[in-house]
């Protein structure tokens, strides 16, 4: 493809450009335009699986006014003071792995970033930490089904992702009425008790929610750290900074986030004609947003396939945009803020090990399948 924005296939746009892809995901012209219902339980409903009923309410599908319906009661529970509020938690996360680490070397995925993001979305819902595993194996079956345009599924596969989502449902299930029963201080007794305008999520959405959010919470965090600690490790001055000055952090993780996006497109439909980049897009199309070829756009971004953690202003692309940007953005961002600062202030020493390294073989989510490295 020459022009950075055009066709992939007939009814498929696909934009690299930065400004042409954040000028999309603010404009109302553009929504999901699903085909996934509208966010109401039908009379066909109990008839459907459990997939195609979670589906049915989760966020990333809908347009208003549904989405902003249920988008409302997530962001009350992703609030700014409440995120902010989990830093130490995170942090005594963070240290517990840490210390955990013997030894001259690690597979830093399963040894720490793995667990981060699992433990704290964990400790977040109010789940035990040990459910971990088996919420995982479910989620990364289900969020497959996320990645529309690339994946494609054969009857065995399609048997596995439809028997996890309803381990999952009936897991989250059993969760959410013991939270009913013996409220604590979590993101799931406070899913139920959250009030907007005398409305409230049914037991279904809830449930919905919270499966979305574990698959996203598991996935694309445990990517932002592996991937960003790679680039650190293969840019030695970089880090070295980082080591130096530690208030460089905040600025780095956003440096990371562009450099190499855990996620690497999100996308959207024409809800009426609309000119991107001088081309018309026809109502009723899909546009694939290539989060990650805008956050490395030289018109937006000087040498933009140069790490550096001083650069500034660096608005990365990774989360999205418009009304649909990331819920956990913010949440996400402090498990990278903790454990970048502390790898550098534990870890000084920490190297790559001299071999090839691979990412995962998928288009949408960008992450490596192992990062070994020696720690002193
Ligand atoms: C580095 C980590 C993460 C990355 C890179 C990431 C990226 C994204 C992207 C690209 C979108 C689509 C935005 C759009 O279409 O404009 C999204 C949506 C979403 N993310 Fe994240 N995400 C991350 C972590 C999380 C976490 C930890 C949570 C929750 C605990 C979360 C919850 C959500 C939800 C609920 C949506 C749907 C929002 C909506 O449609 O209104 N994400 N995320």
């Amino acid at each position: 493809m020459n022009s950075p924005t055009g066709f992939l296939s007939e009814n498929i746009w696909i934009l690299t450009r930065y400004d042409h892809i954040s000028s999309v995901l603010i404009n109302k012209k553009f929504g999901r335009g699903n085909r996934f219902g509208k966010g109401k339980i039908t009379a066909n409903y109990a008839k459907l699986n459990s997939l195609t009923q979670m589906r049915q309410h989760w966020v990333n599908f809908l347009d208003p006014p549904e989405h902003t319906r249920i988008r409302s009661f997530i962001n009350k529970v992703f609030s700014p003071k409440m995120v902010n509020e989990l830093k130490p938690g995170i942090d005594s996360i963070v240290t517990y792995l840490m210390d955990r680490i013997n030894g001259n070397e690690a597979e830093f995925i399963s040894e720490f970033s793995y667990p981060l993001a699992a433990i704290t979305i964990a400790e977040f819902y109010g789940i035990p930490k040990e459910d971990r595993d088996i919420l995982d194996k479910w989620a990364m079956q289900i969020v497959k089904t996320l990645d529309v345009v690339t994946n494609q599924f054969t009857q065995d596969d399609l048997k596995n992702i439809y028997r996890c989502a309803d381990e999952i449902k009936d897991y989250f299930r059993k969760q959410v009425e013991e939270k009913e029963r013996n409220p604590k201080d979590d993101m799931i007794s406070r899913l139920l008790t959250i009030e907007n305008n005398g409305d409230r999520l049914t037991k279904e959405e809830i449930i919905a929610s919270l499966v979305l959010m574990i698959m996203d919470a598991h996935e694309a965090p445990k990517n932002m750290i592996s991937n960003g600690l790679y680039a650190l490790l293969k840019n030695p001055e970089q880090f070295e900074k980082l080591k130096n000055d530690p208030s460089l952090t905040e600025g780095a993780v956003d440096e990371l986030l562009r450099y190499d996006s855990p996620a690497q497109f999100t996308g959207r439909r024409t809800h009426e004609d609309e000119t991107v980049g001088g081309k018309e897009i026809k109502k009723g199309l899909q546009i694939i947003c290539m989060l990650g070829a805008g956050n490395r756009d030289p018109l937006k971004f000087s040498e933009p396939d140069r790490l550096d953690i001083e650069r500034k202003n660096v608005i990365p692309l990774s989360f999205g945009g418009g009304i649909h940007f990331c819920a956990g953005a913010g949440f996400a961002k402090l498990e990278a803020l903790s454990a970048f600062e502390n790898i550098a202030k534990n870890f000084p020493d920490i190297k790559l090990k001299d071999k090839e390294y691979h990412f995962h073989d998928s288009l949408h989510s960008r992450g490596l399948e192992s990062l070994e490295v020696y720690l002193k």
